[in-house]
């Protein structure tokens, strides 16, 4: 028999891939929730910062840590020792992840390795030093950023969609697996921001297979992402924010 878990709001949230476009406005939507944020980037150290000086100025608490994901385990360590410094993370957002397609013939082990270290293996280690962090007894939220196409694949991306397919089954096992105390969930996005090079894309899925004839924004992830900080009895679910794309 477990007590229920305090009400009160957590206080120190880690969100990787922090410094641009989803999550950047992950972090800042947990910073109006009165979250110390840990802004972790890769590349973008500028908007980062940038980013760090904002919530400050808004009268929140900020930091940020490099660390590159293709190295999860490591990258991992370093992320840790530096949240450590603001305190104890209740909350884990993993969002950092890389989208890139390569057809059967064109596939190298590069290509597969950079998906499962960055969408798979960073978010299992986040969580290992999560877990190993979190006091004896504490409860915390760990949610994954998945993709709608993890659980229903098309022909296209491969391995970015089973780096993502193995993500949806490490968020159901460590549910399991870190309950009582640890609730491990997933958001499966649709067209929410169109990659950069690709900016019509989005578009034209929400005229031929959205049924909310629209596309998302990340608000809309952001919102689902509050829906579970403030859920006590869901572990292990897979929320599509999706407008129905997925159905
Ligand atoms: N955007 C959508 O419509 C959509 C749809 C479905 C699913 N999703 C999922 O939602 C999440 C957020 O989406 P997004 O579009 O904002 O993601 P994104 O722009 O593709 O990537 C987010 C961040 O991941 C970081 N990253 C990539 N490789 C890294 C590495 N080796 N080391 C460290 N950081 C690395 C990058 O940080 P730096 O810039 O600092 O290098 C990048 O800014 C992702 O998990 C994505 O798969 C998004």
């Amino acid at each position: 028999m477990v007590s229920n878990p305090p009400s009160s709001s957590p206080s120190v949230a880690v969100v990787t891939g922090a410094a641009r476009r989803v999550g950047r406005e992950i972090a800042l939507s947990l910073a109006e929730r009165g979250l110390a944020i840990v802004v972790h980037h890769g590349t973008s150290a500028v908007e980062a910062e940038v980013l760090v000086h904002q919530i400050r100025s808004q009268g929140g608490t900020a930091v940020s840590v490099s660390a590159d994901l293709r190295d999860p385990r490591v990258a991992a360590m370093t992320v840790f020792e530096a949240a450590a410094a603001v305190g104890p993370v209740s909350v884990l957002i993993n969002s950092a992840a890389v989208f890139q397609d390569r057809a059967l013939p064109w596939l190298d082990v590069y290509h597969c390795n950079l998906h499962l270290n960055v969408n798979l293996l960073a978010p299992v280690f986040m969580t290992q030093q999560f877990q190993k962090q979190l006091g004896e007894g504490e409860f915390g939220h760990v949610i994954n950023l998945l993709d709608w196409r993890a659980l229903r694949p098309g022909g296209d991306h491969l391995i970015y969609t089973a780096s993502k397919a193995a993500l949806v089954s490490v968020t159901r096992s460590l549910a399991q697996q870190l309950a009582p105390h640890i609730l491990v969930n997933g958001i499966a996005p649709g067209a929410i921001l169109p990659p950069e090079d690709r900016s019509s894309w989005h578009q034209q899925r929400a005229i031929e297979s959205i049924p909310l004839k629209r596309t998302g924004s990340p608000r809309d992830v952001c919102a689902a992402i509050r829906f579970l900080l403030d859920s006590q009895f869901i572990t292990g679910e897979v929320i599509h924010v999706t407008g129905g794309e997925e159905l």
